[in-house]
């Protein structure tokens, strides 16, 4: 639809977490004006939701070149390496620069930083806050700061809904769908000179995930449609212990920290036998790729559908102070774990590909550039390291404001979009998500990936007239779903958090012939 009305900006960010709003912080007095645009509500995105923490060498052991180790590994073969250096080296500063701002972190008796362990480290250097509640902590810091920042416009309820682009097919601007009242309401656009997309991942791609509501693969979606190259799409990370609420349970499910298992918790099945015991050196704490598969093959060995949780040894105090969200979202869910084993199954939890950027957030279209998980800056390769994923939108947002404003493109007009893609139904939301769970989800193959190809097709052809947020969100899906299953098709091995039953073994000949697999809008 024509845009009902029209503003400018100097650079728009979209999406309000960490990448977004330190990005938007960091650009502040470098240009003339930030734009922040967000779905929902500031603080609705995921990083509100992120329990672990943040994970930097903060530690007096500790070593950047030890955390860069251990996010290899994880990686499985896939990350770049010099984006790890970037991330891990400068880490710790970017770390002490969030406290700086004001996130209050938890701190030992003796006054020290107190840092945890996840799945996949080897040392303590997990920053948590409240306990369980980091990502809440940080986001409410972020947010105080953008107050405190009268000259960062925010717009919220804008959903990001197409680059505009210029005859150079860089970045003339960006079309909002705003639902809101008065001036600014309906589909507009904003005239800008640069995009810094910070949306987030596409969680709802499956019919259950950690991910909240508005975790439509929206930026992505976008980028694509603009011409953007997207990597890694197939590398889905499912976490391995996410609250099970039976199968009918259906959208944002209840993550169980994997910093219960960094306190001592461990992994039964139904006869109450320790599986994860055996399958790593790293046992229950091993990278999340490998419990998520040792749950799942005892899910289909047992006939279950779901594992169990035991951290009953860690006791009520330890739960209350150490643990207060998950012991409370856990009892309203009617387990209490201070007494009772939680059922746990792995869900979709964190999209490590995405847009595929240089070491600076910049991606192939001029102007456009993405961080956190949006973005594919190489970090992640094919299995995100546990609690890298709030570093990475910190580390690549500086770096994008220190770049953005000595490379600003000129306002330019947009040339006329002759993209003609109708809006697929809301409606056909629930069918999708069931194709993805089924098809494209922890265990893939061959037959059921080209299955979820045609059944994706037949999707796309239940187009609407009507012009709304379900519309677009679900034609979003609908766009990534089908790229990541094309993805998924062409990647024949197992790697990381990627599992082909019909390649179950890792190739790394196949991976280094398909080493610059990439999406691009001719895939989808
Ligand atoms: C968790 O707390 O287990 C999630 C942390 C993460 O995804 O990095």
């Amino acid at each position: 639809p024509e845009p009902g009305w029209t503003t400018t900006a100097d650079v728009v960010v979209v999406g309000s977490g960490i990448a977004g709003l330190t990005a938007a912080l960091r650009l502040r007095g470098h240009v003339d004006k930030v734009l922040v645009v967000t779905k929902d509500v500031l603080a609705a995105g995921s990083t509100q939701w992120a329990q672990g923490g943040i994970a930097a060498a903060l530690g007096p052991e500790d070593t950047p070149e030890e955390h860069e180790q251990d996010t290899l590994v994880a990686g499985a073969g896939a990350c770049d390496r010099e984006a790890v250096r970037v991330l891990v080296t400068e880490g710790p500063d970017a770390v002490r620069e969030l406290i700086a701002l004001g996130t209050v972190f938890d701190h030992d008796p003796d006054g020290e930083l107190s840092l945890t362990r996840e799945g996949g480290h080897h040392r303590d250097r997990i920053a948590h806050a409240g306990g369980d509640a980091t990502g809440a902590e940080i986001q409410r810091a972020l947010i105080a700061a953008i107050e405190r920042a009268p000259e960062i416009e925010v717009v919220q309820h804008a959903l990001a809904v197409d680059l505009l682009l210029a005859e150079d097919g860089g970045v003339a601007g960006l079309t909002l769908h705003v639902m809101g009242e008065g001036q600014r309401d309906g589909v507009g656009a904003v005239l800008c000179r640069a995009v810094v997309l910070a949306s987030g991942g596409l969680g709802q791609v499956f019919s259950q995930t950690t991910n909240p509501a508005v975790s439509t693969g929206d930026g992505m979606a976008v980028a694509l449609r603009a011409g953007a190259v997207l990597r890694d799409l197939e590398f889905v990370q499912f976490h391995p212990t996410v609250m099970y609420l039976g199968a009918d349970s259906h959208g944002q499910q209840p993550l169980i920290s994997e910093a219960v298992r960094g306190e001592g918790a461990f992994l039964v099945d139904f006869e109450g036998h320790r599986f994860m015991q055996g399958v790593h050196e790293l046992a229950d704490l091993a990278p999340r790729d490998v419990v998520a598969k040792a749950i799942m093959r005892r899910m289909l060995e047992t006939g279950h559908p779901h594992m169990w949780l035991d951290a009953r040894h860690l006791g009520r105090e330890f739960w209350e102070r150490r643990f207060p969200t998950i012991l409370a979202t856990a009892r309203s869910h009617g387990v209490d774990p201070v007494s009772e084993l939680i059922p746990v199954a792995p869900a979709c939890h964190y999209a490590s590909g995405g847009v595929l950027t240089d070491l600076w957030g910049r991606s192939n279209v001029p102007g456009l550039y993405a961080t956190g998980e949006v973005a594919c800056s190489g970090v992640h390769g094919a299995n995100r390291l546990a609690s890298n994923s709030l570093l990475e939108g910190l580390v690549f947002s500086r770096r994008i404001a220190e770049v953005l404003p000595g490379e600003l493109r000129d306002l330019q007009p947009p040339a006329p979009d002759r993209r003609t893609a109708g809006l697929v139904a809301g409606g056909v939301r629930r069918d999708l998500q069931e194709v993805m769970t089924s098809r494209v989800g922890v265990l893939r193959n061959a037959t059921g990936l080209d299955d979820a190809a045609r059944l994706l097709d037949k999707l796309a052809g239940e187009v609407t007239e009507s012009v709304d947020q379900e519309s677009w969100e679900t034609t979003n899906l609908l766009t990534i779903s089908s790229a990541l299953t094309s993805a998924a098709a062409v990647r024949e091995e197992t790697r990381g958090s990627h599992w082909r039953e019909d390649f179950p073994e890792r190739d790394d000949a196949r991976f280094a012939a398909h080493l610059d697999l990439v999406m691009d809008a001719g895939d989808c």
